[in-house]
């Protein structure tokens, strides 16, 4: 079987490691394409180095834009790789302009296509996310759902007898990073930050950095915590703060850069608590049993609130009350799976094949 893989933004490239390790192991044959959505070393290369994926087959380099011009951009370049290899299977993999892109390149020319992390949904329309997975799914041949409330959502949505089970990858990668002990050693944290003392913070999406009241209200929330708030910065978080005059090293937030995978989750582990916008992140947390407060109004990942370690502050209410609450009661719930998504992947592929 041939698989081309289309990754574009970092959370595609966490999701391609422990799909790429299960497809070579299986022995079958994958081409990685990679859109040049993210460019950024720190948000792209040391994924591929740390996580043991190899280079992309080839790179498009397309870059930062509006949606239109960045999501349009992939698309020739796209076509042109999947006429060129004609994989078995296109595989694409969240909810990024990168994802969409590549289904619809694939869906134009008959090139039957995957998505993996299918069903998920916030069922808020505003979310440039929430659009690209709807239509992803929707284009999509074979849809590989996290969750059994993902099923459920395609299954709503007239998609059931394309959808498969297949559990959710990053737990895969994140209890393999996790018991590799990947991060050499424990990071180093800042002057005065002890272990099991500080928070973990990452703001990216749009819709809390792109309006600079409600990024002023965030940053002036995280400020006020009285534990030290290690933010780790994603470059729209700092174009966006820059821009609107909002300085973001203020009160008890440590500025750092984004961190390499294996380092976030060490910090992560060792965190008395993670605020975030971030999917993955809501996720990392729960698995790793640190709580987690989402500033969001709502979640994809609704079994992190349901077992009571993730509470949903869309509004900044309470963000100190939340955000330094003790641990939830301990659980052995793995709504995410038990590490084994990408062989399923894999088999869910081969299978569907033959049918
Ligand atoms: C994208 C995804 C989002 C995902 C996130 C992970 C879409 C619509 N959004 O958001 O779902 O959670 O990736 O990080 O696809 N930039 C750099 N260097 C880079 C990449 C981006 O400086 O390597 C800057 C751009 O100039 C722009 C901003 O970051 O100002 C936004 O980048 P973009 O890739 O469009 O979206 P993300 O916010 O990263």
């Amino acid at each position: 079987m041939k698989i081309l893989s289309v990754v574009g933004a970092r959370p595609q490239f966490v999701k391609l490691s422990p799909v790429a390790h299960a497809l070579e192991a299986a022995g079958h044959e994958h081409v990685i394409v990679h859109t040049g959505q993210h460019y950024d070393a720190a948000l792209s290369d040391v994924f591929f180095s740390d996580l043991g994926i190899r280079p992309p087959d080839l790179n498009l380099h397309v870059g930062s834009g509006s949606h239109a011009e960045q999501t349009g951009a992939m698309l020739p370049g796209l076509e042109r790789a999947m006429l060129e290899h004609r994989p078995d299977w296109v595989l694409v993999y969240g909810d990024t302009n990168s994802t969409v892109a590549a289904a619809l390149a694939a869906v134009k020319i008959h090139q039957p296509v995957a998505h993996l992390e299918a069903g998920l949904r916030s069922f808020n329309r505003r979310m440039p996310e929430e659009h690209n997975r709807v239509m992803t799914d929707h284009a999509a041949d074979l849809l590989l759902a996290p969750t059994a409330v993902a099923v459920e959502h395609l299954r709503s949505e007239g998609l059931g007898e394309r959808t498969v089970h297949v559990g959710d990858v990053m737990a895969d990668v994140l209890y393999r990073v996790r018991d590799a002990g990947l991060a050499h050693g424990p990071v180093p944290l800042a002057r005065g930050v002890g272990a099991g003392d500080y928070l973990v913070a990452t703001i990216h999406r749009a819709e809390n950095t792109d309006d600079a009241g409600r990024l002023s209200a965030i940053v002036d929330a995280l400020a006020g915590l009285s534990r030290p708030v290690l933010l780790l910065a994603h470059p729209r978080l700092r174009d966006r703060a820059a821009a609107a005059g909002i300085a973001l090293d203020a009160g008890a937030i440590t500025v750092l850069e984004p961190q390499p995978y294996p380092r976030l989750v060490d910090l992560v582990a060792r965190s008395a608590g993670v605020v975030t916008d971030s999917g993955g992140l809501q996720k990392e947390a729960f698995l790793l049993r640190v709580p987690c407060t989402t500033l969001r109004h709502e979640t994809e990942w609704v079994e992190t609130v349901e077992l009571g370690w993730n509470v949903l502050d869309g509004d900044l209410t309470d963000v100190a009350a939340h955000a330094q609450r003790p641990t939830p009661p301990a659980t052995d719930a793995a709504p995410y799976g038990r590490g084994d998504a990408a062989v399923r992947v894999v088999e869910a592929l081969t299978g569907a094949l033959r049918s």
